[in-house]
């Protein structure tokens, strides 16, 4: 099936404003596409502006769309005449804004409104899908390496938490079976109406510049990146390794997706560390902010974490994986992990969202 030209038509980006989705907008306005930016209110500037602001930078145009992801047919008139849908949004439970439950009803919810507008508009040839690491990863041996062929749904069997019941109380599996489920939902969905292809990416700690302050996103990987500057110790992922991704990388694979004839109906893309440099600890985390920004007191780890590597000499041995298929299939060229968290510090403390800890 042929692949997407910005000569075919406009693209549709859900989820625009978001951190993902500014930076997918981004790689298809570099690359010539007339992009319909989808956001939930058009008249939040904190969402709209920056986005706006994009126009006359690249070759491509922007414009901006109002939509849900929760009402049927929201998308209806924006994906008419469309050559590709990227669907990067859905309710979050950052900042306790969604209950994992809500997290899972709106993912699963959300999807059938999607693929039902790209029915009706049979203009569209592909739709990438920002699914998750978490629709990967599940039980496995410390070291093992994850690759697209792992999800999240494996080695459940006796995993009394891996269904749907009382999502409420069940934190992240709400999350991952929400991203498992719309996946499997985006494939069917695609052979069953025969006119485009379904492709997913699953990103895994994604870090990088920020756009927008709305980019800080209280809980975060970058919010508590953010702390560590403010002096305080890593509080999220430390009882395993940070596995990182840069934003930038997210973004640009997602436009060659669009683009490449090489990837089908099913498909899926890890966005994750490019080699062991961009899997790291806590520890790891604290000496390479440290040597980024030397002017800073940045924060180190908890007492928790010192009583770890007492107990057990490192920390938990995953999440192992590396981005080789996106970089081999449609040739991505990934940021240095130095890079990715150098400028994810440098636009939090421009953008204010980071008191920094002066030495
Ligand atoms: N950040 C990561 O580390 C990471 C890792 C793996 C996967 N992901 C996935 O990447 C995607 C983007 O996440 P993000 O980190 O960039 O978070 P984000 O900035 O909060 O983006 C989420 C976007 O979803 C949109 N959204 C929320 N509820 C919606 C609804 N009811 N209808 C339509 N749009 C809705 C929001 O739009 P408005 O702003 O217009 O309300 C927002 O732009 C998500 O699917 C997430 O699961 C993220």
């Amino acid at each position: 099936m042929p692949a997407v030209k910005s000569s075919n038509g406009p693209v549709a980006v859900t989820g625009a404003s978001g951190y993902i989705g500014a930076h997918t907008v981004i790689s298809l306005l570099q690359r010539g596409y007339e992009v319909r930016a989808c956001v939930t209110d058009l008249s939040n500037p904190h969402k709209t502006d920056f986005l706006k602001r994009l126009n006359g930078r690249y070759e491509g145009s922007v414009t901006l769309h109002q939509a849900n992801l929760l009402e049927a047919g929201s998308y209806d008139d924006i994906f008419a005449e469309c050559s590709a849908v990227l669907h990067v949004g859905q309710p979050m439970g950052y900042a306790g804004n969604n209950n994992p439950q809500e997290v899972y009803d709106g993912s699963v919810g959300g999807i059938a409104n999607i693929t039902d507008s790209i029915d009706k508009a049979g203009t569209i040839k592909r739709l990438i899908y920002t699914s998750s690491f978490a629709a990967i990863g599940h039980p496995a041996a410390p070291g093992h390496k994850f690759t697209e062929g792992d999800w999240a749904s494996d080695n459940r069997e006796g995993d009394m938490h891996w269904n749907t019941d009382n999502l409420v109380n069940k934190g992240e599996v709400g999350y991952a079976m929400g991203k498992v489920a719309c996946e499997r939902h985006v494939n069917r969905a695609a052979e069953e109406n025969g006119g485009y292809e379904a492709i997913s990416v699953n990103p895994c700690v994604v870090l990088g510049p920020l756009l927008s302050p709305i980019h800080e996103l209280k809980g975060s990987w970058q919010f508590f990146l953010g702390l560590m500057l403010a002096g305080k110790p890593c509080q999220r992922g430390w009882q395993a390794l940070w596995n990182i991704v840069d934003v930038r990388d997210v973004g640009e694979a997602q436009a060659r997706m669009i683009e490449s004839d090489i990837p089908s109906n099913g498909t899926r893309y890890m966005l994750c560390a490019t080699d062991d440099s961009g899997e790291i600890t806590a520890q790891q985390l604290h000496e390479h902010l440290q040597e980024l920004f030397p002017h800073i007191e940045v924060g180190g780890v908890l007492p928790e974490y010192e009583e770890m590597i007492q107990k057990y000499g490192k920390p938990y041995d995953a999440p192992r994986a590396h981005c080789d298929k996106v970089r081999n299939e449609l040739g991505l060229k990934t940021y240095d992990v130095m890079d990715t968290l150098k400028s994810t510090g440098e636009t939090m403390i421009d953008l204010k969202l980071v008191e920094p800890n002066l030495r």
